[in-house]
C-alpha cells in the first residue's frame, strides 16, 4: 500500500464520526482476492479470527494464533483503497496485561499496515483499551456475544435474556464507549437492549445479530454469501448461494475432464510456426 492509496481509505477516526449518521458497511475478508470484491462497497473490513473456523475448519477460535492473523491482515492489506483496515488480536494475544496487549497490538499494526485492532471484552478489557489507545492504537471493541469466551459461556448463544444479562451488558458498553474505542461490535444481542446501548454510547455500534438498531452491521461474509452448504445462524442473511454453485462448478468440470470434453482446441498450446 503507497503512502497515497492509505490515505484514501477510510480511517477509525472517520468510523467514528460516523456515529447516528449513514449505516456503517462492514464485512469480514481474509484474502486479497475477496478484499478486492468487496472493498468498493464497505467503509470497514475485519480480517476476523473467525477465518480459523471458516478458513482453517477449526471448532472454535480459540486456537487462532497471532501470525496466522497477521499473515491475512497483510493479504488484505494488499487488496484494499478504499476500507479501513481492522485486524482480530486473537485468544491469548492481549487478555494477560495490558503490556502484552499493547506488544502485540504493535506487531499486528507494524507488520500488516492496517487501521486498527479488534478485541472481545467488557469492563473488564476497558483498562486495556485505554491503555492502547492512549498509546496510537485504534481499537474496535466487542461485547456481547464473544466467541473466543465459548468454553467459559458454555457455548454460542444470544444474549440479554435475564435481568443480569442485561445488567453487565450495560456496564460493558459503558465502559468500552468510554475506553477510547473508536467503534464497538455488538453480537447476538438482543433488540432492546442493542438499541438501548446504541442510543446511550458516544461511539458508533456495529452489530452482528444485534438488530437494526445499532449504528452499522457486519456478517461473516462466507455466511452472506452462502458459501457453506449446512447451518446458517438466524440473523444472517444469505444473499447468494455460492457453496451450491461452487459444486455445480465441479461437478460440471469433472463431467468434463471424464468425457474428455475439456480442455479443448482454445484451451490448448499450439508450436508457432
Ligand atoms: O471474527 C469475526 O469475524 C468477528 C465478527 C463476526 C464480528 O468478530
Amino acid at each position: 500500500m503507497s503512502a497515497a492509496g492509505s490515505l484514501k481509505r477510510l480511517t477509525p477516526s472517520r468510523i467514528r464520526a460516523m456515529k447516528g449518521g449513514a449505516p456503517i458497511v462492514c464485512l469480514t475478508a481474509y484474502t486479497t482476492p475477496m478484499a478486492r470484491l468487496l472493498d468498493e462497497h464497505c467503509d470497514l473490513l475485519l480480517v476476523g479470527d473467525s477465518l480459523g473456523m471458516v478458513l482453517y475448519g477449526m471448532e472454535s477460535t480459540v486456537s487462532v494464533t497471532l501470525d496466522m492473523m497477521i499473515a491475512h491482515g497483510k493479504a488484505v492489506m494488499r487488496g484494499v483503497t478504499r476500507s479501513c483496515v481492522v485486524v482480530d488480536m486473537p485468544f491469548g494475544s492481549y487478555q494477560e496485561s495490558k503490556e502484552l496487549a499493547y506488544r502485540n497490538a504493535v506487531r499486528i499494526l507494524q507488520e500488516t499496515g492496517c487501521d486498527a485492532v479488534k478485541l472481545e471484552g467488557g469492563e473488564e478489557m476497558a483498562e486495556t483499551i485505554a491503555f492502547l489507545t492512549a498509546r496510537g492504537v485504534p481499537v474496535l471493541g466487542h461485547i456481547g456475544l464473544m466467541p473466543q469466551q465459548v468454553h467459559t459461556a458454555g457455548g454460542y448463544r444470544s444474549v440479554g435474556h435475564s435481568d443480569e444479562e442485561v445488567a453487565k451488558i450495560r456496564r460493558d458498553a459503558d465502559a468500552v464507549g468510554n475506553s477510547g474505542a473508536f467503534a464497538v461490535v455488538i453480537e447476538g444481542t438482543v433488540e432492546t437492549l442493542a438499541r438501548e446501548v446504541s442510543a446511550a454510547i458516544a461511539v458508533p455500534t456495529i452489530g452482528i445479530g444485534a438488530s437494526v438498531a445499532c449504528d452499522g452491521q457486519i456478517l461473516v461474509s462466507d455466511d452472506m454469501l452462502g458459501l457453506f452448504n449446512d447451518f446458517t445462524p438466524r440473523f444472517v442473511k444469505r444473499y447468494d448461494e455460492l457453496g451450491k454453485r461452487v459444486g455445480a462448478a465441479a461437478a460440471a468440470y469433472a463431467d468434463d475432464v471424464r468425457s474428455r470434453a475439456f480442455p479443448t482446441e482454445e484451451h490448448t498450446f499450439k508450436r508457432r510456426s
